[in-house]
């Protein structure tokens, strides 16, 4: 195990009735200008803006609105929505919405607070903000787990990255399952993928033995498989909603990832695709998954046999270790297809083949990836997703 730090920020408040419970009590610790800010218009059609806007109005707060945060936020967003907070005076800033709206104001809390550059600041000059406008998150789609980190993931459109930025951590959480019964089911499915994605991605990194960390993970994966499973039952399960909520959270808390390096080269990759693609991230990883880890799983065979054993309950009995990590692929490769997520780039839509050496030419290499992949097997790995 590494050594860690371990302390949490974030306040969750989670089930039925949890903005109920929230956001009076949280309202009434800040100041009086609060932005409120969303995505292409969900939350008035489900009715969480009526709702949030009542709790607002009781608390006796000023309503800055700030709509139109979208899917794969832009800094350019990000910039809009601290200019606005700059001039009104805003004093808190409450995010409604799913990863994209949260990781959004994650970095205009940071940016509403300085006049330098957070994305110069961040990636030429390698300082990360330590102030911002304090922030909280209604959760209404759940797989990012962005309400519980400091990590926001924003398209560049200026440079041409789709990059992790560390922003501000929301002071409180509001996770309520029914907030996301509206959501349209592909949506569901591919926000419960990320969350897979993270859990495995973070079981591959290293240490390759086994630590307690990993067997939380194990855990985690098997119940989102599970769950998701029960969803293409019937997708408006409550109670699977409410796990995959938490699976969500968990995966992204940090607790899975004590003690560990993680690996995170296909969201790297994935992360590229959607700066050249503004493709949906869970179908991205969807697709990047099953044949990165075909690339590499010879590289952490024992890692993937233990995964193919515990999480996708393969019996090891008569086969090689070599044997059972690429049974566990191909089983992740099978599961992925009967939840209807695609196989290929094709199948999302993306037709032009030219970007691909783009996307592995300025995509991050992970440390953490059991293999240190070249540029030319990122772009292998491209083409054969296609
Ligand atoms: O625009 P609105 O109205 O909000 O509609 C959204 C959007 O069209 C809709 N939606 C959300 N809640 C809904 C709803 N529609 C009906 N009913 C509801 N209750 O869903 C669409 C997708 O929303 P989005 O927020 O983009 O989805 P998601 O939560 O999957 O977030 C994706 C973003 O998060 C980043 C991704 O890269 C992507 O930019 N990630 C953030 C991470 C983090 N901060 O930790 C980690 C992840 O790996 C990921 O990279
Ligand atoms: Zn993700």
């Amino acid at each position: 195990m590494k050594d860690f730090i371990y302390s949490y920020p974030v306040k969750v408040y989670f089930g039925e009735k949890a903005a109920e419970k929230a956001l009076p009590a949280e309202l009434a610790k800040t100041g009086k200008t609060v932005m409120l800010a969303y995505g292409s218009g969900s939350i008035k059609k489900n009715g969480i803006y009526n709702e949030i806007c009542t709790y607002l109005e009781e608390a006796g707060k000023e309503i800055i609105d700030f709509p139109g945060i979208m899917p794969n936020p832009t800094y350019k967003k990000v910039q809009e929505g601290a200019a606005l907070a700059k001039e009104k005076g805003v004093d808190f800033i409450l995010a409604a919405g799913g990863g994209s709206v949260i990781d959004c104001c994650k970095i205009i809390a940071a940016q509403a607070v300085t006049d330098k550059d957070i994305w110069e600041m961040e990636f030429k000059d390698h300082v990360f903000p330590s102030e911002f406008l304090p922030m909280g998150a209604v959760v209404t789609a759940s797989g990012t787990g962005a309400e519980m980190n400091n990590g926001a993931v924003i398209t560049n459109e200026e440079t041409r990255q789709k990059a992790g930025v560390l922003g501000a951590y929301a002071d409180f959480a509001v996770l309520d399952p029914a907030c996301t019964m509206s959501l349209p089911a592909r949506q569901v499915i591919s926000g419960a993928f990320d969350t897979l994605s993270h859990s495995m991605e973070t079981y591959l990194g290293s240490p390759r033995d086994i630590n307690l960390s990993d067997e939380i993970g194990e855990a985690v994966m098997r119940n989102v498989i599970r769950n998701m499973r029960v969803l293409l039952d019937d997708i408006y399960d409550k109670e699977a909603r409410s796990e995959l909520m938490w699976a969500s959270a968990m995966a992204e808390n940090g607790i899975l990832k004590i003690g560990k390096v993680t690996d995170f080269q296909a969201h790297q990759i994935e992360h590229q695709l959607g700066a050249y693609t503004d493709c949906n991230h869970g179908q991205g990883l969807a697709v990047i998954h099953p044949v990165l880890y075909r690339h590499i799983y010879k590289d952490n065979v024992k890692q993937f046999a233990r995964m193919a054993e515990k999480v996708w309950e393969i019996p090891a009995e008569g086969k090689t270790q070599e044997e059972l990590a690429e049974a566990g692929v191909k089983a992740l490769a099978d599961f992925i297809k009967e939840t209807g997520l695609p196989s290929s780039f094709t199948e999302m839509g993306i037709t032009d083949k030219g970007i691909l050496k783009k996307v592995a030419d300025t995509c991050n290499i992970t440390a953490g990836c059991c293999k240190k992949l070249s540029r030319e097997e990122i772009l292998e790995i491209l083409e054969e997703c296609f």
